[in-house]
């Protein structure tokens, strides 16, 4: 792990700067991003303050202003992982199975093993790190049904000055005894009660964001589902995450087990659980009338490709979703473990696949849109991260796609065009490609390249 150091009151860091301003499918080409091929970012006490030229911006500062010098490399602001579980990092690659059986398979048992504030702990620390080294700098984050899980996750984001969105998974039914919010005084009191002092302690503390988390309809009652709602109007700002129609077995048993809902969305809705800040993993099997409600109620749905093609859930349909009658907001995200990597490139190199296999195109620059400001505005967030513009906090991400062999010999061949090169590095770049990744403006990664001869 590299320690956080000491923030220094002011920095530039110096290269190829990009940064996003709207999305490049909506604003088109060159309107949509800022662009310095020798440019500068100055940070202040954790917060951009300039951003521009560097024949512009270095001159004018005072001389004992540290500069991290990475001319040549593409500056960007940090990547953003719109759902993600921290408990699940060890069963990552687990064989054979689609998602019931891979939850009771797999991910269950190793969630059961989170009841021990150690283990979690240090599975929160490797998380961390696995982040920072792909560049990872906001994540929105499933932790365990275990309220010491959620107290470990948020010490340690803390710690490492990291804006974060987590919450204790809620479940009252359909999973081992073990993994259970034991019945309270009233049914569902038990978990609500938990995430009550989690969210009133993490809300907003620092750069933390509590999210209210039923893993999903399947394993909560209805009395559950409405204690989400009371929490959720008892925190105002904070999350709703959870997980719809990823796979088709899963939608057919939500369909038996709340026979008086319309659909899988209207199980959520009828809880009152739509809205802008409820960000749903997957919606993959959706009809128009549940993309309706999901627009209506400006909630989010996170697009995870990795997941999807290896739990065998289906092809998330992009431009339907996004683009389509009832445009829903959509966020990019890994959904490590069932995801098979945390690295953000590797994510939407696989969104790129499922597209194709669909007819439909992600450019390179709709989908640095999407790592980075992109998922802010999902989150809701765009006001603080996402880019580079002066006033964001300082979460950076340093690409330098020289240590991998073939990305650097496809670079070679892309001629100065920067959508070609971007698409390059996210077809062939993963960590590899992430040379230093800034948390508020300090230095929390830095790679350790081999030298070579
Ligand atoms: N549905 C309910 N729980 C989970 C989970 O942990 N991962 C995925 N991918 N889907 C889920
Ligand atoms: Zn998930």
């Amino acid at each position: 792990m590299v320690s956080q150091e000491h923030p220094p009151s002011r920095r530039a860091i110096r290269g190829r700067i990009l940064s996003f301003t709207d999305d490049p499918a909506v604003v088109d080409g060159e309107g949509s991003y800022g662009y310095w091929e020798d440019g500068v970012v100055v940070v202040e006490g954790g917060t951009i303050t300039a951003l521009g030229d560097a024949n512009a911006i270095l001159p004018q500062l005072p001389s004992d202003v540290e500069i991290d010098d990475h001319s040549g490399r593409l500056v960007l602001p940090g990547f953003i992982d719109t759902h993600i579980h921290y408990s699940q990092s060890r069963i990552i690659a687990s064989y054979g199975a689609q998602l019931i059986q891979w939850l009771e398979k797999y991910t269950f048992p190793e969630e059961a093993r989170f009841a021990d504030p150690e283990y979690a702990a240090k599975c929160a620390d490797f998380f961390f790190d696995e982040l920072l080294r792909n560049g990872t700098t906001t994540a929105a984050v499933f932790c365990t049904v275990h309220e010491s899980s959620v107290e470990t996750f948020f010490a340690a984001s803390e710690r490492r000055n990291m804006c974060m969105i987590a919450g204790k998974v809620m479940m009252d039914r359909n999973a081992p005894e073990a993994l259970l919010d034991p019945p309270g005084s009233n049914g569902a009191a038990a978990g609500f009660e938990a995430s009550e002092r989690l969210a009133r302690k993490w809300h907003r503390r620092g750069r933390q964001y509590y999210a209210v988390t039923p893993r999903f309809a399947l394993t909560s009652t209805e009395a559950q589902l409405e204690a989400c709602k009371a929490l959720m109007d008892a925190f105002p700002g904070a999350y709703l995450q959870t997980h719809l129609a990823e796979h088709r077995d899963e939608v057919e048993a939500v369909i038996r087990q709340f026979p008086r809902a319309r659909n899988y969305t209207d199980v959520y809705d009828r809880a009152g659980l739509l809205g802008p800040r409820a960000i749903f993993g997957h919606g993959i099997h959706l009809d128009d009338d549940e993309l309706r409600r999901l627009h209506q109620t400006r909630s989010v749905i996170a697009f995870a490709p990795s997941s999807n093609l290896f739990i065998g859930s289906g092809l998330f349909d992009f431009e339907r979703t996004v683009d389509g009658a009832h445009p829903v907001r959509v966020g990019l995200a890994s959904d490590v473990g069932a995801g098979t990597s945390f690295s953000m490139l590797r994510t939407a190199a696989d969104a790129y696949k499922v597209m194709q296999l669909q007819g439909q195109n992600l450019t390179a620059l709709r989908a640095f849109y999407l790592m980075t400001l992109g998922n802010a505005r999902a989150l809701g967030l765009e006001n603080r991260i996402g880019t580079l513009e002066p006033g964001s906090e300082a979460d950076i991400v340093v690409l330098d796609g020289s240590g991998i062999p073939a990305l650097k010999q496809r670079l070679a061949a892309c001629d100065g065009d920067l959508a070609e090169e971007i698409f390059a590095i996210m077809t062939l770049g993963d960590d590899r490609a992430v040379a230093a990744t800034y948390i508020a403006g300090s230095l929390a990664h830095t790679a350790q390249r081999k030298t070579s001869g």
